[in-house]
């Protein structure tokens, strides 16, 4: 009889035949960062999680430090927002001016910003507007606008979130024309129109202020399309691809990793983060050994990449 136990009897052997491991740099950390001073106000739907105003980033920068993670992923929350979003591409935005500081002060971080629009607009959307439409082709040197000011501000990636058709292509051109050509893009390529952003649009201020995001991201029922994106994204020149979320959407993952050869990265987004962290709070389950299975899993379905708000504290269970 072929036993498979064989090679289950005791840790020695279980960890020899372990065949995905997290290491840190696997990880990116979402950090927020707003306007103002002394500011650490915490994410009520994500323990652990705050926006820092930029005096204050230190406590976090140097656990980051520390953990010697991949990088941080950056989102600006501006105080002031218009119907064009201005400040995701004022040269003193505040997402400039964090990239700025900690560029100046932890050199050896990698640092990706988030480009998208939700975060600055008035009404809340990733696009110009036109009434209740979200504009495509008018909302793309916007972004090419942003990208190139975070860049310029010191950027080591760039990941446009917005969803938009065509930005890849004018981010990469854009970001060329003005001498970046060594800045990588990390497009989110098959970004679903999810309920699990919820808590993170409270943590960035990026609620739609009218109807929702359908006409721009995906639907979830859509496997088949969420390969056409990813393709067109690599056509387009992304140089990483992503998949977004992570939990519901491993199947994406998977097939994209047996499809392209490309570094595939996956966003474990707010509300995967906000249901771990409320079912461990009640004592309902094991938050390390839940975390440790969730950030194994997406590994293990292909992600080069995981964007976690767990990255610290798997850092250290890791230790
Ligand atoms: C901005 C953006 C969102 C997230 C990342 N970038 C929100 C959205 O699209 O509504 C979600 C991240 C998370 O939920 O953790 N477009
Ligand atoms: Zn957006």
């Amino acid at each position: 009889m072929y036993r498979f136990r064989r090679l289950r009897r005791d840790e020695k052997i279980r960890s020899m035949m372990q065949e995905t491991r997290l290491h840190p740099k696997d990880f990116l950390y979402p950090i927020f960062v707003m306007e103002g001073e002394k500011i650490k106000n915490p994410v009520e739907s994500m323990p652990g999680i705050y926006q820092y105003s930029i005096d204050c980033l230190d406590e976090i920068l140097e656990q980051v430090k520390t953990a010697d993670i991949g990088g941080i992923m950056l989102f600006g929350i501006p105080t002031h927002k218009d119907p064009y979003g201005s400040q995701a591409y004022a040269p003193d935005g505040i997402t400039q001016r964090a990239v700025r500081y900690i560029k100046e002060q932890y050199p050896a971080l990698y640092i990706v910003v988030d480009v998208c629009l939700c975060e600055y607009t008035s009404h809340g959307h990733c696009g110009m507007i036109c009434g209740e439409e979200v504009l495509n082709d008018e909302t793309l040197p916007y972004l090419v606008k942003m990208a190139v000011s975070l860049a310029e501000a010191g950027a080591d990636m760039v990941a446009p979130s917005d969803m938009m058709d065509g930005r890849v292509e004018a981010i990469r051109t854009g970001l060329d024309q003005a001498g970046f050509t060594q800045t990588p893009i990390m497009a989110y390529s098959a970004k679903f129109a999810s309920g699990y952003y919820g808590p993170f649009r409270e943590a960035a201020h990026s609620a739609p202020g009218f109807g929702d995001r359908k006409s721009y991201q995906m639907d979830y029922a859509n496997g088949q399309e969420a390969l056409r994106e990813i393709r067109a994204d690599i056509d387009e020149g992304a140089d990483i691809v992503m998949v977004k979320p992570a939990l519901a959407y491993l199947d994406v993952l998977k097939e994209a990793s047996l499809t392209f050869n490309m570094p595939l990265a996956v966003y474990n987004v707010s509300g995967e983060y906000a249901m771990v962290k409320a079912a461990a709070a009640n004592g309902w389950i094991d938050e390390r050994r839940i975390v440790m299975e969730n950030l194994t899993a997406m590994k293990r379905a292909g992600a080069k990449i995981i964007i976690t708000y767990h990255a610290l504290d798997v850092v250290k269970w890791l230790a």
